[in-house]
Order: C-alpha cells, then structure tokens, then sequence
C-alpha cells in the first residue's frame, strides 16, 4: 500500500460514509486473497473467447457476494455484474480477462501452467482488481447502500478479438440486459512505464487507431541465374516497402502521427529461385481520421504504382482495427479525484501524448463518457521493469489495492 495523502478528506455519500481510512482497511482486509485470485489466474491463462476457467472465478466471486450477473455474453464468456443504488444511472467498471500465446519466461513459482499461454498484459490484474471493487461494494451496500448502481464488465478478448465491441453490441452499455442504463465508464490497465503508487491519464485521445494490412506482390518466377527471365516481385516488395515509409515523412504532418510497420516480408523458397509471389503485412496506427484517409489513400497509390513499375501486379488489403480512444473530459476530471484522494495529487500523473498501441475499451468510450487509464506497476526501488507482451512480464500486486480503491471512490462519490 502506499502512504494514504488524503486522510482528512472524508468522502460522504449520499446514503453511506465510509472514511477513507475504513475504505483502505477494507481493501487491505481482502489483499491476501485477491493476492491469491491473481496468482491463480496467471497459472491458468485463457485465449481470447476461451476464458472459461477465468469467466467460472469471476463468477463464483460475484455469487459469493450475491451480486445479480448475467454471463454467457460476447461468444461466451463475458459477464456482466450489477449492484442496485440510489442514482438513475450506473457507472461501468470495466476489466478484460484474456491471455497472449507467449511462452512465459518469469520463473516465478505461479508462473502459467499452460505451455505458449500466458497473462503477458497483465489482464490477470485487471480482473482481480474489478473481482476486489465487486467485493468492497457489495459489502458498503449491504451496510449502508450505495450512491448509484454500478455495472461491473468483465470482457473477454481484448487482445484482437474486440470482445469489448461484442459487450457493448449485445447491450451491456444501455441497461437492456441488467440495472440501469450506464452513466459513464472506467477501465484500467497496469503500466509498466509508470512507478508504483501514481496513474497517468489525459483528456481526447489516448490510444491509437490500430489497423493491419497485408500486400500480396505477384510478378513472375524464374531461375536465379535467368533474372531477365522473370518479373521479381521481390525487387518490387522491396521498392514498396521503402517508400511507404515517405508517407510518414512526406505526406503526414510532422505534428500528426501515424505509425507504418511493416512486420513481415514473406518470398521465396530457394536460393536459386526468383519467386512469384511476395507477401508484405504489418500494422499502421493513427489518432487523427483525416490522417488515417490520407494514409490509406497513398498506400494504395504506392503500391500500385511501384508494383506497376516492376512489371508486377499488387494487391493492399487493408483491414480496419480497433478505433481511436478518446477520453471524455468530465470523466477524466472524475477519475483525477478518485487518484488524488487514493495516491495523493503528485501521483496522478498528465500522459502528454497517446499511446500509439490499441485497446478495445475504444467502442464503449464510443457510446458514452469514458476514462481509461494507466496504473503504475513499477515496483518500489526499480528503475523499469519488463513492458507489456514481454515474455518476463508480471503485474504487479502492489498495484492491486490502488486500483480498487480509484474503482470504489468513482463508485461511491457523492456528485
Ligand atoms: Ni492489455
């Protein structure tokens, strides 16, 4: 736990008054065994819309507290809590359940038990901490109440599935499935660039719009030694390739941003063989829609163009990804109280640019107000620690109570 800044700042609430310092005993009441809850999860990663195991925990938490849910949402393995209050509308705490095929290399003694599977996002974290605020605040409503309904979302498929679309698409946003219809929404993710003890946040874009593409080059074969006899598409894979790097620089402004990787550059099978065929895929991140048009647009000429150059035919498919996240300011500003009065107003950190990485809290910040944000997960006494989807990455549990506390400040302020 961090040194608690804001003790003599009482929050009252319309129909309980928990003081801060009988939140954070709550909270540390609950620590070893959340500690536990996060441990078993990362022994036991799932893959995107296989979360069963991870689905069947959150609900045995939820059903432990008496707290309604539905499941079965998002192909399967979404669920959806709600605790009733006293306001017309709920706030939406949001988590995401799902695990990477990395092969983990922590060593550590809970490290995942199944081989290429492994919570390498941290999303263990995520969970535990959403199972934690479940907990805390079904016990202040059965005590005193609570100030407005909360909606707990615990999605699956975070990590390219858009299981966050599915969520919203199937009602979890609009009150049609459980409680009432969501106010507002917050979702976390554990940052491995910032200390433990401080979130880091900031109002319009905070993520990218992150898109994929592949470009398939086909010329035609020949014996090495009779180049003249072919058309090498790699030449002309090799031609795109460079110049699709002049959109960043030639046809973006330098104060925009785009982002064109390109990740792969499949050809060939032979030392003594011109292929036919080239293949080029990799991703393209923006902020901006017009920035994104403009990019997609040159794409295409270059391509075309190039390839045409070479004598060879090209084809671009472009397939649109998760879109840009924005944060709302009003929900911002709410988020910045709960920091401030769980870590102290040094610790609530101003991101000053996006993150040029994707997330799918992106389609529920589409539909209503939303704040996303980053919770330090750099332990006490370290520089840096391993970054998201590395092999030797693990979420911190010192993290764990900051984040449920911010989650049951938001829940539980009395405006
Ligand atoms: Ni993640």
């Amino acid at each position: 736990m961090v040194t608690d800044h804001a003790t003599s700042r009482s929050m009252t609430v319309e129909t309980a008054s928990i003081t801060d310092q009988q939140l954070k005993a709550m909270i540390n009441e609950q620590l070893d065994e959340l500690i536990q809850i996060r441990h078993d999860l990362h022994t036991h990663p799932e893959l995107m819309f296989q979360e069963e195991r991870t689905s069947g925990v959150v609900k045995t938490h939820l059903d432990a507290e008496g707290i309604q849910h539905v499941d079965g949402l998002a192909k399967g393995t979404g669920v959806l809590g709600y605790l009733p209050g006293d306001a017309g509308r709920a706030i939406g705490l949001r988590a995401d359940m799902d695990a990477l095929p990395i092969l983990e290399k922590t060593g550590l003694p809970y490290a995942s038990a199944h081989e290429g599977r492994m919570h390498a996002c941290g999303h263990d974290g995520h969970t535990t901490i959403l199972i934690g605020t479940a907990k805390i605040l079904a016990r202040i409503q059965r005590e005193h109440g609570l100030p407005r309904p909360v909606t707990f979302l615990f999605q699956p498929a975070e990590e390219g599935g858009a299981g966050g679309d599915l969520m919203v698409q199937e009602g979890c946003l609009d009150g049609s499935l459980i409680g009432e219809p969501l106010e507002n929404i917050f979702g976390l993710h554990g940052w491995p660039q910032t200390e433990q003890g401080a979130i880091t946040t900031r109002v319009g874009p905070i993520m990218a719009e992150s898109d994929r593409f592949e470009i398939t080059i086909r010329g035609e074969g020949s014996h090495a030694a009779w180049p003249h006899g072919s058309r090498d598409p790699i030449i002309a894979a090799n031609a795109i390739l460079t110049a699709l790097q002049s959109i960043v620089s030639r046809n973006t402004s330098p104060t925009d941003s785009v982002v064109i990787s390109t990740t792969m550059f499949n050809a060939g099978t032979a030392f003594n063989v011109i292929p036919s065929e080239a293949k080029l895929a990799g991703t393209v991140r923006t902020i901006d829609g017009q920035v994104k048009a403009r990019t997609i647009e040159r794409m295409e000429q270059i391509v075309a163009s190039i390839a045409a150059a070479h004598e060879c035919t090209a084809e671009l498919d472009y397939r649109h990804g998760y879109p840009v996240l924005v944060n709302d300011a009003e929900a911002v500003e709410l988020l910045r109280e709960a920091g401030v009065g769980t870590l102290g107003a040094q610790n609530v950190h101003d991101m000053v640019d996006p993150v040029m990485g994707g997330e799918d809290f992106a389609y529920f910040a589409r539909e209503i107000p939303a704040c996303f944000f980053g919770l330090g997960l750099i332990p006490r006494g370290s520089d840096s620690m391993p970054l998201l989807h590395q092999d030797t990455f693990d979420f911190n549990d010192a993290a764990i109570a900051h984040g449920i506390e911010i989650f049951c400040r938001l829940a539980l302020r009395s405006a």
